[in-house]
């Protein structure tokens, strides 16, 4: 490829983000937005206290990992292969936890979350039952020892857990 192609698939690039980050504007509020494209806490954790991955009804799969300390979510990440607005439900979701006793954290709902995101539209509310169940599998998981490490749960009939 010349570099005038080069310049020119560049410049395509970036157009299509443009249009990409205009069209989730226009469907999306700026806390999602905000949390969509920079991401708190997305990553696998090496030696968790306890995980969940919990793949909703839509076949895409959230995971969280969890590390305690003395009842309180000392720290939290999450990974997800599912749209931006589960990578925007997987950030806050995980925001929200970090610090929290367990019985708060476990408290966090769906509609928690969609009130911190701003609201979702209707066809992504699926998305913030996903976060906040794996959350809630998480830490069930911890609590119940056994299911501590390396929980795997998969859900395919119903997203809401709680
Ligand atoms: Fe599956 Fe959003 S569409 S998590």
């Amino acid at each position: 490829m010349s570099r005038a192609q080069v310049s020119d698939f560049d410049c395509m690039v970036e157009e299509l983000q443009r249009l990409v980050i205009e069209n989730a504007r226009a469907h999306y509020s700026p806390q999602v937005i905000e949390e969509w494209y920079h991401p708190q806490n997305i990553g696998r954790m090496s030696e968790p206290d306890a995980s969940a991955a919990v793949r909703g009804w839509c076949g895409d799969t959230m995971e969280i990992y969890l590390k305690v300390d003395n009842g309180v979510i000392a720290e939290v990440t999450f990974m997800t292969d599912g749209c931006g607005p589960s990578v925007a439900c997987g950030s806050m979701v995980t925001s929200m936890a970090r610090g929290l006793p367990l019985d708060e954290a476990q408290q966090i709902s769906p509609d928690d979350l969609l009130q911190a995101l701003g609201g979702l539209p209707e066809e992504s509310v699926h998305c913030a039952q996903l976060a906040a169940s794996t959350l809630y599998k998480a830490i069930v998981g911890y609590r119940n020892e056994e299911g501590g490490r390396d929980t795997v749960i998969v859900e395919r009939e119903s997203p809401l857990v709680h």
